[in-house]
């Protein structure tokens, strides 16, 4: 089981599009994917279900003292290999009980050491901070992936994250930068070229792809829909993403073609 964080500590920068997108890529190619919405803004969740789930059905009961490994937060979605434990408004509320557990910052860890034969990849979408959603999910994976948008505020949140992901290696845990991935991209935008071109020194070998601003992705994204169920999967968003699926599978060693 491979763990990836999804994470930059600015929002609106393409976090959730990215996440729910490679997740369907990668269930669609075959792998079991597990899709963790740790976002009190429940964005992920919302691709896939009309209402909130229960908070004893979600990720929050992680963050409850009365949790058991019976409870059952993993779901299945109309997406054939792709589970889901859903976020929720109420996550943000469990906040102030999280302190009094011994490892407040393992819960997520814990929770997927015990299920970790379940899953091929797991996809966890972060917040836009660096609390103990975040903290969780980055303890818990082997791998960071940044989605950035061409625009200094973007790539300042990346700066801000990777001290806390270098600080976390200090520590010994083997977290790693996958790479960026640059959203929302409009090359028209004379600042935007520039930032763009400052985006690939800064992730360098790791930036792992572009995806230009579109009016079908933000539409997808209103509908709760993944690019994958589009009927057109030959347009440039689909490519854009299928090529960054292709890139973040050879990084981490994963086949994503079928035998
Ligand atoms: N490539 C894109 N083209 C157009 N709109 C996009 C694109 N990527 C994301 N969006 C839109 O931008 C907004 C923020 O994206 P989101 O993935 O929710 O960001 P984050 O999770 O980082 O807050 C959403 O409304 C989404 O539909
Ligand atoms: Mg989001």
């Amino acid at each position: 089981m491979i763990v990836i964080s999804v994470a930059n500590q600015k929002g609106g920068v393409g976090k959730t599009t990215t996440c729910v997108n490679l997740a369907g890529i990668f269930a669609h190619k075959g792998l079991r994917v597990l899709l963790i919405d740790a976002d009190p803004q429940c964005n992920a969740t919302s691709f896939f279900a009309e209402k909130p789930f229960e908070p004893s059905l979600s990720l929050s009961a992680l963050f409850e003292s009365s949790f058991s490994p019976k409870m059952n937060l993993v779901h299945p979605t109309r997406i054939n290999n792709l589970s889901i434990i859903p976020g929720g408004f109420h996550l943000a509320g469990t906040v102030s009980f999280v302190s009094q557990y011994l490892e407040p910052h393992a819960r997520i860890q814990r929770f997927l050491e015990n299920n970790k034969d379940h899953f091929d990849i797991v996809l966890i979408d972060c917040p836009p901070d660096i609390g103990i959603f975040t903290l969780n999910a980055l303890r818990a994976s082997r791998w960071v992936l940044v989605p950035v948008q061409a625009k200094r505020m973007a790539l300042d949140g990346f700066t801000l994250l990777k001290h806390h992901i270098d600080l976390m290696r200090s520590f010994g845990f083997s977290l790693e930068l996958l790479g960026g991935v640059t959203t929302q991209y409009d090359a028209r935008i004379k600042s935007q070229k520039e930032w763009q071109a400052h985006a690939l020194t800064v992730f360098d070998k790791c930036h792992l792809g572009v995806v230009h601003q579109a009016s079908e992705i933000a539409a997808a994204c209103d509908r709760g829909e993944l690019l994958w169920e589009q009927t057109v999967k030959k347009g440039r968003p689909f490519t854009e993403h299928l090529h960054l699926a292709r890139e973040v599978a050879s990084r981490i060693g994963v086949s994503l073609e079928r035998p």
